[in-house]
């Protein structure tokens, strides 16, 4: 084993934190660099439906502008409705959401059923190629969010971007290049609080 390879895809892995300040607006995400990302994306399992997947990328102002309105007005109404208090990193993406050099919306063609069954197939069928983009981008030093809020709003979503019927939208990547963001590992519970063996609860194998 590689041990310098090993610690730099672990680094990625393990710092691919959210970037909601620290881009730069004013540089555009290369269309080379996003296809490039997409093209790691679908290297994620595919369930049963197969390479079922979409990428809708925004660059449009206008585009941008409304798709900001929407997350805004989502997120500040969530926010209110279950008395919390957004974090200013929370705060200054809303501010500068329709500034942001690009979003990128992944689809799947389909609807899940309501069985736990079938929306683990469903969604375990995209958001693997979702978090892939993710750490793609996050390897070429574009900062994201990972955002689900504006699944809540997609019929106004599927209307301004003529998603037909059928589709079912699930994350929006508000992406940028980042600027000298210290991305770090979270503070998380170890493997060992949080992994049992051979039965529910069993901290030992
Ligand atoms: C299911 C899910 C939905 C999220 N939706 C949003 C969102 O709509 N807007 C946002 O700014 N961050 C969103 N986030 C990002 C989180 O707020 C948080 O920044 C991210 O999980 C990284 O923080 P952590 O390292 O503490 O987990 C979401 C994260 C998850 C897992």
């Amino acid at each position: 084993m590689d041990q310098e390879f090993l610690e730099q895809v672990d680094h990625i892995l393990s710092t691919a934190r959210s970037v909601r300040r620290r881009l730069d607006f004013s540089r555009e995400v290369s269309r080379e660099d996003l296809e490039a990302c997409i093209n790691i994306a679908v290297q994620a399992p595919t369930g049963i439906a197969g390479e079922s997947w979409r990428f809708l990328v925004v660059t449009d102002p206008g585009l941008k502008l409304q798709i900001a309105e929407i997350y805004n007005d989502q997120l500040r109404n969530l926010s209110l409705d279950r008395g919390l208090t957004l974090k200013s990193s929370h705060e200054s993406l809303m501010a500068r959401l329709h500034e942001i050099p690009c979003m990128v919306l992944v689809f799947y063609l389909g609807e899940p059923d309501e069985s736990v069954a079938g929306q683990v197939a469903f969604f375990g069928s995209v958001l693997p190629a979702a978090w892939s983009l993710m750490l793609a981008m996050r390897a070429r030093g574009i900062g994201t969010t990972w955002t689900s809020l504006l699944t809540a709003r997609s019929a106004e979503i599927a209307e301004l971007l003529g998603v037909p019927e059928g589709v079912t939208q699930t994350v929006m990547l508000p992406a940028g290049y980042c600027l000298n963001a210290n991305l770090k590992p979270a503070a998380r519970l170890n493997a060992s609080e949080v992994t049992y063996w051979n039965g529910w609860g069993r901290t030992e194998p």
